[in-house]
């Protein structure tokens, strides 16, 4: 019973979950239960008492504890909580006493200090009213010398039988693409671009052996940070298994002087034992509570694959009328507005209007879009300047770039360091003068490229960088309360929980072809709900990627985010206008559905085709999108089976749009398909329903509804 003496135990309880945690005297606090809720009768001790392994031969006489902050210091021998150097003190080899937890309505905040190191820590943990549980730590310097950190990390144990991984790779084009193997030894993700960047997105899940989208127990993980990281899905050869998330610091990038704090970046997570769907569907309310968006998502134009940098007021105001016309209630101004940007080796930085493409600055446009009853958004990029601009002209020494060596650009452009006082002040004023100036609803934040070489003198600064741009956005929010700030970055390169504290909107992808969206959106589901995922209509044939689909196709896939359309509508016929207003009618009676409710991802046995399906909290409304993505494998599908219906309650099942059937797989359609079809939610549920056999890259558009009582009498 010495593993009991003197240690303290503390549980949570929220959302369906518990949390109990073990804190000794001596050491760091341990995790002793993160999980579905346990009867509040469970004796903690006896629990951590069970989970105490005998002592293996041939290994340290105390086998070394899988802490929430593991103790190099104490035998832990895989990569330790806080690695600290100091000139005066063994601050490497750090081992934690307890001085205080102090229990709050948000969890609990665990106090910690080494008086040799002469260091602090403060661990703050919570299981928030979403399921989501949340870890945040504080490292103090308590000496008289400063310290620099190497290393501040947060741990989550998970448990032993969990023997698989999922992760997320990708590029431009192609974000969000999932990944997953067995789990027997050390995965790493280090992400040193900068911002996230399009391979490294913060995030990883990992679960027993074979779950899947509804079974299944897994624990999805995210760092809520959007510079460098380090994420670890570890093992060890006792039968640890932890994930470890962190701020990747530079060499000799974190000083700390005396007295001095350092907080790591929110790591949150979260359980689940049905699968992967409701892990999400926690993360997804999470999210919400964050947001709290005051009005539904409006529909969007984005003018830049219409025009590009080719902006001409006489079109983008007759753009804006065909908008208007099919139902857009958002009109964005993309790049290519802003002194001498004609294409995209100049100007950044120079954030004044191009007097040539708009004589009489911005207001006839605005007033335009505005007149029709649409709001105003407008692109900048103010992280960023062009060695061919009027700002790097005067000053040079505001780009974040080694002043020692040449310096190495993407697309044509160089960071803006927003760390140095003045270059914020600069591009603050910018930023607030323009605001001010015009009666602008909307901001797309973009950012270009990686960092490389992030300093201006000799140490790193690629830390500092992102917390001014957190600082920045902060500042820009809090004096402009009803401005709403998307997050870019060549598409979801920047897609994190830390930019979302300050941004209501990610651009998931330059990539408008909706197939490649479809794998691109599931991806981003995984972590963020549909209303934050920017999905645009583009033209018929796509920019990047060059393939053809038709409007239904292109504007299903678009139904499952925040839509948008980008494709020059001067050069839609009208029967496309005609077909796109009607998806646009769609999606505003709709987005509630998706946006405040429960959505889940369906795959088919074969792989080939997916189901988004949405409902509302009450299980009364929900709509599905069937996309068939490739050939299927087999002659006649499966019926999709759609989870979370009432099972008593009988619901009318609507087609509202399709692509052209009968094309090449199917003779005929399902017998029920002309008729009104009813069924109750058990039948819907476990046995499913039949759709039509359709083309590769088509879909299918239907609602569910529950039928009121009166009705069905
Ligand atoms: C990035 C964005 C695009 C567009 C261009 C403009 O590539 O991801 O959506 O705004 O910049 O230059």
């Amino acid at each position: 019973m010495a593993v009991l003496a003197n240690t303290g135990f503390y549980r949570q309880d929220k959302a369906g979950k518990t949390l109990i945690l073990a804190c000794p005297e001596k050491g760091a606090p341990e995790l002793v239960y993160f999980g579905l809720a346990l009867p509040l009768d469970t004796q903690a001790a006896n629990l951590y008492l069970a989970m105490q392994s005998g002592v293996p031969q041939a290994m340290l006489e105390e086998p070394p504890r899988l802490s929430l902050l593991p103790e190099a210091g104490r035998g832990w021998l895989q990569s330790p909580a806080v690695e600290v150097t100091a000139l005066d003190r063994p601050a490497w080899a750090a081992v934690w006493s307890l001085d205080k937890v102090v229990e709050q309505n948000l969890g609990f905040s665990v106090y910690l200090s080494d008086t040799v190191a002469e260091l602090a820590v403060c661990l703050n943990i919570a299981l928030l009213e979403s399921g989501v549980l949340s870890q945040k730590i504080t490292l103090t310097n308590n000496g008289t010398t400063q310290v620099n950190v190497e290393r501040l990390a947060c741990t989550l144990p998970v448990p032993e039988y969990f023997t698989e991984r999922m992760g997320f790779y990708g590029r431009w084009c192609q974000e969000f693409q999932q990944e997953r193997s067995s789990w027997q030894s050390t995965w790493l993700q280090e992400n040193r671009q900068g911002r996230n960047s399009h391979a490294n997105f913060p995030c990883v899940i990992v679960g027993e052996e074979g779950f899947d989208e509804l079974k299944g127990r897994v624990i999805g993980a995210h760092l809520a940070w959007s510079g460098n990281h380090r994420l670890k899905a570890d093992y060890t050869i006792l039968g640890h298994r932890f994930i470890q998330a962190e701020a990747l610091y530079l060499p000799g990038e974190i000083v700390l002087q005396p007295n001095a704090s350092i907080t790591t970046p929110e790591f949150l997570a979260n359980v689940s034992d049905q699968g992967l769907n409701a892990m999400s569907q926690a993360f997804h309310r999470e999210a919400r509570t964050r947001l709290q968006l005051s009005k539904p998502r409006p529909v969007h134009l984005n003018t830049w694959e219409a025009f590009y940098f080719e902006h001409d007021l006489e079109q983008l105001k007759a753009l804006a009328d065909a908008a208007a016309e099919v139902g857009v209630e958002r009109y964005i101004l993309d790049d290519g507005w802003f002194k001498g940007r004609n294409h995209e080796q100049a100007a950044l930085g120079d954030w004044f209007v191009d007097s040539k493409k708009y004589p009489n600055g911005l207001m006839p446009l605005i007033q335009h879009v505005k007149d029709l009853g649409m709001e105003f958004g407008l692109w900048f990029e103010p992280e960023m300047m062009n060695p061919d601009s009027d700002l790097f002209r005067e000053h040079p020494e505001w780009a974040l770039q080694l002043p020692q060596y040449d310096a190495v650009l993407g697309r044509y452009q160089l960071v803006l360091n927003l760390a140095n006082p003045e270059a914020y002040a600069y591009i603050r004023e910018r930023l607030f003068s323009l605001l001010s100036e015009y009666p602008i609803d909307y901001v797309k934040w973009d950012m270009n490229r990686e960092y490389t070489q992030p300093g201006s003198d000799i140490h790193p600064e690629a830390h500092a960088q992102v917390l001014a741009l957190y600082g920045l956005l902060k500042e820009i929010n809090d004096a402009f309360p009803a401005l709403e700030i998307e997050s870019c970055a060549s598409g979801g390169a920047r897609v994190d929980f830390g930019i979302l504290n300050y941004t209501k909107r990610f651009w998931a992808s330059d990539c408008n072809d909706a197939l490649e969206r479809s794998a691109i959106q599931r991806g981003f589901s995984y972590f963020f709900p549909p209303e934050v995922m920017g999905a645009h209509i583009g033209p018929d044939q796509s920019h990047t990627t060059s393939r053809r689909h038709d409007v239904a196709f292109r504007a299903g896939t678009a139904m499952l985010g925040h839509l948008g359309i980008e494709w020059n509508l001067l050069d839609a016929n009208a029967e496309q206008k005609q077909t796109l207003t009607r998806w646009l009618s769609h999606y505003k009676t709709l987005r509630n559905l998706s946006h405040t409710g429960r959505n889940w991802r369906l795959p088919s046995a074969d792989g080939r085709a997916q189901t988004q399906w949405a409902l509302d909290q009450e299980g009364v409304s929900g709509f599905a999108v069937y996309s068939q993505l490739a050939m299927p494998k087999q002659a006649q599908p499966l019926p999709v089976r759609f989870p979370g219906l009432i099972a008593e309650q009988t619901y009318e099942i609507t087609i509202l749009e399709h692509s052209t059937l009968g094309g090449h797989l199917m003779k005929a359609l399902p017998a029920w398909w002309e008729q009104s079809l009813t069924l109750n939610g058990a039948t819907l549920s476990n046995i499913g329903l039949q759709l039509p056999i359709i083309d590769p890259e088509a879909l299918i558009l239907l609602t569910i509804q529950a039928v009121p009582a009166t009705e069905k009498n």
